[in-house]
């Protein structure tokens, strides 16, 4: 199973279980909103790589009410939930299937955010997804990736998973969807947190940082230089 049948499959049940699945996710969605640099009246245009249902671009949507949204993802399936998520929205809603690794991201981006994709594709498609999304975006446009990275210490990684496990079933997330959320992650490519830091000063992001960290979800952002 590759991660596109993976989440074509999962797409029906992947709404219902997100805070159980996301033990942090108020800290970890939150704090991707938090670095969007925009005023609550302004109407940035933004790209949301790996959009999946709309969670990220619907959390967006209710701070930013008329921001301009794209949707990329390659699942029909998760996009038509989204499609369902945005119907009468206020502002029109871009939908686009396509492949993160090679679409053209076009722009030019206010913003590009991402949450929990990017860990699907290989190193290099990482990397080099990070210089498109850095020529996708206006000068002074910030990328925002809240996504799974790997500990750089094994111990840490364990520990990290058993935590996160532990977490699930404190939140009472029923344990067939533990267990598809396990196997799922079977199709994940983690990179260590530091790693995806220094591809993106090497690329050209100034302002890098990694904002916010709950075991192995981390919320790292960098911008566009203005010249
Ligand atoms: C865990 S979901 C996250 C969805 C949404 N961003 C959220 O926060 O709920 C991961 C999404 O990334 C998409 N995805 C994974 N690899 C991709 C790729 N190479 N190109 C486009 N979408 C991809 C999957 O189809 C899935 O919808």
């Amino acid at each position: 199973m590759d991660a596109k049948q993976a989440f074509d499959a999962a797409a029906s049940e992947y709404d219902a279980f997100r805070r159980q699945v996301i033990p942090c996710f108020d800290g970890f969605y939150g704090m991707a909103l938090d670095l969007l640099p925009f005023a609550p009246d302004e109407a940035p245009r933004l790209l949301d790589v790996g959009a999946g249902t709309g969670l990220l671009a619907g959390l967006v949507a209710r701070r930013w009410p008329a921001a301009r949204l794209t949707l990329l993802d390659f699942s029909e399936e998760m996009l038509a939930r989204a499609r369902q998520r945005f119907a009468g929205a206020a502002v029109p809603v871009e939908i686009r299937v396509g492949d993160s690794s090679t679409a053209d991201l076009e722009g030019p981006w206010d913003a590009v955010v991402s949450a929990l994709s990017i860990h699907h594709l290989s190193d290099p498609a990482k990397r080099a997804l990070y210089g498109r999304v850095l020529a996708a975006l206006r000068p002074g446009g910030i990328f925002v990736n809240a996504d799974n990275v790997e500990a750089e210490d094994p111990a840490v990684q364990g520990r990290d998973r058993g935590a996160w496990i532990a977490a699930m079933r404190a939140a009472g997330l029923p344990e067939a969807d533990l267990q598809a959320g396990l196997l799922r992650t079977e199709v994940d490519v983690l990179a260590p947190l530091g790693r995806q830091l220094g591809w993106l000063r090497e690329l050209g992001f100034v302002e890098v940082d990694c904002a916010y960290k709950w075991r192995h979800f981390a919320v790292f952002s960098g911008r566009r230089p203005v010249q």
